[in-house]
């Protein structure tokens, strides 16, 4: 019985040495160990053994078993914090590899600008309208009074697409449809894109943005108008700006005017942005014409109101100093990249 127990003993041990991985200890575990194992084997044996002798034999079993559970739980510790160490070996990640790079994107100029426009004038309570580009030539031309075949037309050519339809040469017909639906007083801005039958070339573009404004109600004059604008130049290009209004004519607006700004790149001293003068041209704007707002079903004797415009390409190329409209257009990304 003792050299039995020796026996198992050893061999447990043996094989214990020899075992490699988690799986094979615990069959070890189940075949020196478990219910049917080799010790429950011996311990079976106890019946066959003299009852003086049976307290000896009983505690070798015993001293037998809490040997070999020991040296079991020693190997699987040391087994798994191996198989451990090799997992983490093998998933190791080399945190010194260079990243792979992922380019970050921007806003286009364009939309950087427009979106602070827009933001200047939400502050002072004006809602933002949207206008197709397809139009009607009533509400591009006529609503605005400019009638059919009217000397007017020239200033703003554009692309017809018969005898109805046009794409639109100004985002005046937002206001138009604004005006239309009869509800006042009306306070908006509705930028877009336009369109003229221009060349394309440093200045021009026969695609365009535009961001114009109009507010009606009683009472409203030019100086409501001239104050709108100085906060907006002063919000837009500095606390420092100056604005400045000179006559000049639209068909819709009367008496109408251009507005000038003091140059932001040399403060008004005249620089070759601004070609000396100290000014820069921002936009035209005016009250609006007693015939527009009759076309429009507005009592010109009880409400007024002004109206401006503005080309939202030109007040990006001022604000950046932008020399040709063309690249803006072209999307050429070393142009782009520079206004992350
Ligand atoms: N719509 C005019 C244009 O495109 C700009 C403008 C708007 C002028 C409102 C006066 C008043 O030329």
């Amino acid at each position: 019985m003792q050299e039995r127990l020796r026996h198992l003993t050893e061999a447990c041990a043996a094989a214990l040495s020899a075992a490699t991985s988690s799986e094979e200890l615990n069959a070890l575990r189940v075949k020196y160990l478990g219910k049917n194992g080799e010790l429950t084997a011996i311990l079976r044996g106890m019946k066959d053994v003299s009852p003086a002798d049976r307290p000896k034999i009983g505690a070798l079993i015993n001293a037998a078993r809490e040997e070999i559970t020991v040296s079991v739980d020693r190997k699987a510790a040391e087994l798994a914090a191996r198989e451990l160490e090799e997992k983490l070996q093998s998933e190791r990640l080399d945190i010194t590899l260079p990243a792979v790079e992922q380019p970050r994107g921007g806003y286009h100029p364009q939309t950087i600008v427009k979106r602070q426009i827009v933001e200047i004038f939400r502050e002072m309570g004006y809602s933002v309208e949207d206008g197709a580009e397809v139009e009607t030539d009533y509400f591009c031309f006529e609503a605005l009074n400019i009638p059919k075949d009217h000397p007017a037309r020239e200033m703003q050519d554009t692309f017809y697409i018969d005898d109805t339809y046009l794409l639109r040469s100004q985002t005046s017909t937002t206001q138009v449809h604004a005006m239309q639906r009869g509800a006042l007083p009306i306070k908006m801005i509705s930028p877009g894109r336009v369109y003229r039958s221009d060349e394309p070339d440093a200045t021009h573009s026969p695609m365009f943005h535009q961001i114009e404004g109009l507010v009606i109600d009683r009472g409203i004059t030019l100086c409501d108008l001239k104050g709108t604008l100085d906060v907006f130049a002063k919000k837009f290009f500095g606390e420092a700006t100056k604005t400045r209004l000179r006559p000049s004519f639209f068909p819709f607006t009367e008496p109408s005017i251009e507005v000038d700004a003091t140059c932001s790149q040399c403060g008004g001293k005249g620089c070759r942005v601004c070609k000396g003068t100290g000014w820069i041209e921002i936009m035209g704007a005016g009250m609006v014409n007693r015939n527009v707002l009759s076309l429009s079903g507005i009592d010109p004797d009880e409400f007024s109101g002004f109206a401006f415009g503005m080309g939202l390409d030109r007040i990006t190329n001022i604000k950046y100093g932008i020399t040709d409209l063309r690249v803006v257009f072209e999307n050429d990304v070393r142009f782009l990249k520079q206004f992350r």
